[in-house]
């Protein structure tokens, strides 16, 4: 109980920013009350002075306020009374349904607004969370963070802590009054309703556990059907040119089929809690009827107050079917909550020190230092012992075997990650000590895999520099050959390219990516295999290009086709992780090296 409460503190603490709305639509809450206790107190003075014609009688001794307005009420006029209540009622109920309206409008107001902002945290997180929290988690989870559990959370806000506020005080209210009159009519009545309470919360308590458990596998399908989906629509020329369109849809199927179950399972308690409450509720009423009929017949109660305490009874069963609801939707959000926290909570693995320097160029070199790195908790390291030097305006290639870790040495000098152990440093100040921003501001990457948003061409060319000039971006397509082609689109560089960049070719994007790193004029270049998409004479067109863009910065290049590696001052040879080999293209290929038979093997093809 004692974690249940943390967690639903933690859960409100979403709502933290909406106090004063809370508050607002809280007293709300309490004037309708009032409002509905009055309206079913008017039940005594409308069944014992106006239909029957009697006088209200209520047993035992009263306090003296209200038998005085006992005894005014039973010397009004029957008439009198009926001019009043016909007045008075409709405007009851009017004031009722304008405060029942207002808080239920708050009350949205706060849900929708958590919504937004726990929407715009969780993207805002996203975007400040490493590489190595994309590496583990997957597309479509995360996705089912930001649609799913955000419209749990809401539900549990807008509705069940509307419920609990609001239903809590109608049982708080009612549950004083009925007692009150219970107590003055017979002392057993307190004891039914001592009996039925837990009669009814103790199934309510166990369901909602149940509930829980189950709505962590639902949301946990939910994640499955949306990464399931992501990878297939992305990948889905993939599925169809190996003929899995079947086995893909076998695969979804199958999860949807558990989400199904679960769903089942978890509507089938909660719905089961409503009747349930209801039945034991009725059990207690017809119990209570018994006693207070014998009353009634022996003339030692009027027929008001007897009415107006069945009615007050009956008004609880409601808010106790509304509460025990609750309960089950609190349990489903705060699994949903723990999960957003999780993210929320989540510490980026690349951080900025407090008081970071300011780096506003390279002037003298980039130094590797023993450095050693894994992904994750692998057991090996995927770079170990890298020691390397790239002074100013030098252009270093990466040569070597697919997988042996070029990819992955590049991607620490922006800090994409972090390495486990020794040091990388520009100017001899480890990069760590600088403003990431700035850091990468320095960093100009063609990754491998290239990335076009959903944007035009000269958005996605303009990616890296904000108020591009519209001639920097022609220049920089020119450079990157790219001009060519965009002027044979008919909307040149209005045209919008698909999701993933899909109506341009493999050479295009590339020849779109360079000229994104061209714009962006950075002194450090990262080209990882920049030209692998292109055919020989592009390639030969771009590589001029190039070699002409990495004057006076400091490059790196992996390509698989050593031909593009020739003119490099320095060649690095990769081997399974490690540097194996450090020369020019010529000194290398003199040697008996691992190099030569790299080039060998291209070459003898
Ligand atoms: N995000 C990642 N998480 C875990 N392991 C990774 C990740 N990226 C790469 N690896 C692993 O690290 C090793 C080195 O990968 P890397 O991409 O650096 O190779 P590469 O030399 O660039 O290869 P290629 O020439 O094929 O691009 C590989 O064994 C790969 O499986
Ligand atoms: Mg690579």
């Amino acid at each position: 109980m004692k974690n249940y409460l943390k967690e639903y503190f933690k859960l409100l603490r979403f709502a933290k920013a909406y106090r004063g709305i809370l508050a607002l639509a809280g007293l709300c809450m309490g004037i309708s009350t009032l409002f509905e206790g009055a309206t079913l107190g008017m039940i005594v003075p409308l069944s014992d002075r106006i239909l029957t014609n009697k006088q209200i009688v209520i047993p035992g001794k009263l306090p003296p306020f209200l038998s005085i307005i006992v005894d005014k009420l039973n010397a009004v006029e029957p008439l009198v009374f009926l001019k009043f209540i016909i007045i008075f009622v409709p405007v009851l109920f009017l004031l009722k349904g304008i405060f029942t309206f207002l808080q239920d409008y708050l009350m949205n107001l706060v849900g929708q607004g958590v919504v937004q902002d726990v929407r715009n945290n969780l993207y805002g997180k996203f975007q400040d969370l490493s590489m190595e929290f994309y590496g583990r988690k997957r597309t479509g989870e995360l996705m089912a963070r930001v649609t799913n559990d955000v419209g749990i959370i809401t539900n549990a806000i807008s509705y069940a802590l509307k419920d609990l506020i609001f239903e809590s005080m109608k049982v708080a209210f009612f549950a004083f009054v009925t007692f009150y009159i219970g107590f003055k009519i017979s002392w057993q009545l307190p004891l039914v309703a001592f009996v039925i309470f837990p009669c009814i919360m103790f199934p309510v308590i166990k369901i909602g556990k149940k509930i829980k458990k189950f709505s962590l596998e639902i949301q946990k399908k939910v994640a499955d059907l949306n990464s399931l989906m992501a990878e297939t629509i992305q990948g889905a020329q993939i599925v169809k040119a190996f003929c899995r369109e079947d086995y893909e849809r076998e695969r979804f199927k199958e999860i949807n089929r558990h989400y199904y179950k679960f769903t089942l399972k978890s509507a089938k308690r909660m719905l089961i809690l409503s009747p349930f409450t209801e039945f034991v509720g009725v059990l207690g009423a017809v119990t209570i009827l018994w006693i207070v009929g014998n009353e009634v017949i022996s003339g030692r109660l009027s027929f008001g107050i007897i009415g107006a305490f069945l009615a007050f009874l009956m008004s609880m069963i409601r808010p106790f079917k509304k509460l025990s609801n609750v309960y089950a939707i609190n349990q489903q959000a705060l699994t949903a909550s723990a999960r957003i926290y999780d993210i929320l909570e989540e510490e980026p693995q690349v951080k900025e020190r407090e008081g970071a320097s300011e780096i506003k160029d390279l002037n003298q070199e980039i130094t590797f230092k023993d450095v050693e790195f894994k992904y994750g908790d692998d057991d090996e390291f995927t770079l170990g012992k890298i020691n390397l030097e790239a002074k100013k305006g030098e252009v270093i290639a990466l040569v070597g075997h697919s997988g042996a870790g070029k990819s992955t040495l590049v991607g620490l000098i922006p800090r994409f990650y972090d390495p486990q152990k020794g040091s990388i440093c520009i100017d001899g100040v480890n990069i760590k000590k600088f403003k990431i921003k700035e850091l990468r501001s320095l960093v100009a990457v063609v990754s491998q895999d290239i990335v076009l948003f959903n944007s035009t061409i000269r958005d996605n060319i303009a990616y890296g520099k904000e108020k591009a000039q519209e001639a920097e971006i022609i220049e920089a397509a020119k450079k990157a050959h790219a001009y060519e082609f965009i002027m044979n689109i008919p909307e040149k560089f209005d045209a919008v390219v698909g999701d993933r960049g899909f109506r341009l070719s493999g050479g295009e994007k590339q020849r779109i990516a360079i000229a994104r790193a061209i714009l962006k004029n950075s002194p450090i270049l990262i080209l990882d295999e920049a030209t692998s998409h292109l055919d020989s004479v592009s390639e030969k067109l771009i590589k001029e290009a190039l070699y002409i863009l990495m004057k006076g910065k400091t490059s790196f290049i992996i390509a698989h086709r050593l031909s593009t590696v020739q003119q490099a001052d320095k060649v690095v040879v990769f081997d399974k992780g490690k540097i194996v080999e450090v020369g020019t293209h010529q000194t290398l290929l003199r040697a008996d090296s691992l190099y030569k038979k790299l080039y060998d093997l291209q070459f003898s093809i």
